[in-house]
Formats: C-alpha cells, sequence, structure tokens
C-alpha cells in the first residue's frame, strides 16, 4: 500500500507550478509528497502547513513554511483522506489534523486529494468519522451525536491535537447525505470541525498505482 501511496504522492508533483506557495496536508502519503516536493523547492516560494509534524518535515528538507495569515489565497493544495466517495467528498481525520486541513482547502483554489485505492468507497462512513472538540465538551457532544446520527462516539483517549483539543471517533455511519450531515455536526456547540469535507470536496483525486489514476 505504501508503494500506491509513493505513486499518487508522487504524481501530484505535476500539478505545482513555479513560483507557488502550495497548501500541504498531513499523513504518510503526504510525505510523499513534500519529499517529493523537496526535489523541487528551488522552483516554489514555500508552503503553508496544517500540523506539526508536516511542518518538521518541510523544515527538514529546507522548504520554508508560511503563515497563511501572510499568504492569502493558495492555488494549490494537496493532502490524503481516510475515505473518499465517488463525488470525491472526503472522510479526514485519521491523523487528528483535520481543522487546520480544512481551513487550508477553504483556502485553496485547487484541492488535489492523493490517496491509494482502498481509501475508495461508494458511501462515506466506514472509516470512523473523526469530531475535533473543545475538552469541556466532550461528553455533551457525543451525547448529541448519537442523538442526531445513531452512530457510536469514541473518544480517541491520549491524542490531543495540535490545537489542544481532543478528537470523538464515529463509528457505524453510513453517510448518504454528507454535506447536510457535514452541516449537522457543525452546528453543535463545542465542536471544533468534522472531518467531512462535502461541503468542501476535493476538486481532483489521484489514486495511487501503475499507472497513478487522476479523476477530474
Ligand atoms: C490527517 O488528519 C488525515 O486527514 C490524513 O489526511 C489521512 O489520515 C490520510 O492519511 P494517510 O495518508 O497516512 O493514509
Amino acid at each position: 500500500m505504501s508503494e500506491a501511496k509513493r505513486l499518487a504522492g508522487e504524481k501530484a508533483i505535476e500539478f505545482v507550478e513555479d513560483g507557488m506557495i502550495v497548501g500541504v496536508g498531513t499523513g504518510s502519503t503526504v510525505a510523499f509528497f513534500i519529499d517529493a516536493l523537496a526535489g523541487i523547492k528551488d522552483r516554489i516560494k514555500g508552503a503553508v502547513s496544517s500540523s506539526d509534524q508536516s511542518t518538521a518535515r518541510l523544515k527538514q528538507h529546507g522548504i520554508e513554511v508560511l503563515d497563511l495569515n501572510h499568504t492569502g489565497t493558495l492555488s494549490l493544495y494537496v493532502d490524503g483522506a481516510d475515505e473518499c466517495d465517488p463525488h470525491k467528498r472526503l472522510i479526514k481525520g485519521g491523523g487528528a489534523a483535520l481543522t487546520r486541513e480544512k481551513i487550508i482547502a477553504e483556502a485553496s483554489k485547487q484541492f488535489v486529494c492523493i490517496v491509494d485505492p482502498s481509501k475508495q468507497v461508494p458511501v462515506l462512513g466506514k472509516f470512523p468519522l473523526p469530531v475535533e472538540v473543545i475538552p469541556m465538551a466532550r461528553s455533551l457532544v457525543a451525547r448529541e451525536i448519537l442523538a442526531l446520527t445513531g452512530g457510536q462516539p469514541v473518544w480517541r483517549d491520549g491524542t490531543v491535537t495540535d490545537n489542544g483539543n481532543l478528537i470523538l471517533d464515529i463509528h457505524n455511519l453510513s453517510i448518504t447525505d454528507p454535506v447536510a450531515m457535514e452541516r449537522e455536526i457543525n452546528q453543535i456547540p463545542g465542536v471544533v470541525s468534522v472531518g467531512l469535507f462535502a461541503r468542501r470536496p476535493a476538486d481532483i483525486v489521484i489514486v495511487g498505482g501503475e499507472p497513478p489514476i487522476v479523476l477530474k
């Protein structure tokens, strides 16, 4: 599977243009993208990073990491996913970086999602849906999500996000209307963000393989 991730990550380099500031996601597939980006680092202005983990890898390669508040809109965001449906709607947040990932996706004109074939699903929800919550609201949000969705919230004990918050993973979902579920979970007080990327899906999905498949 890591070979498919590498092939997807390397293919995404074709979307990087000279002088760009590149939005960079988080995860093992993105790590391959960052390593490939290092090979053309002199052609880009820098990167905006979605996590401390990706920031460290970018800096190891000597790629400048910039503040989104100073860059404005980005031309390109490259990130992985935990699940991807045929409409390029995603579940993300397996690595707990969903909130910053969502911010950068929203700030980017083009979102290129890089996955291995195991991430493609007909309907989202087999992968437990991550929700970032303010610590004091953990139990409240869990109860409300259970009532709203029927899914089983499980606290990802021991995980603290880069923003100092907690993660609930919602099991046993079959998400037939991801846009509505994203909106409804977002409205619960104490929810920072939900790992459904449906209102702003990916624009392009690259499925790693020999050769990689580019879904437009
Ligand atoms: C990080 O929070 C996630 O959204 C990742 O994008 C996702 O978990 C993909 O990870 P891998 O590329 O490691 O499979």
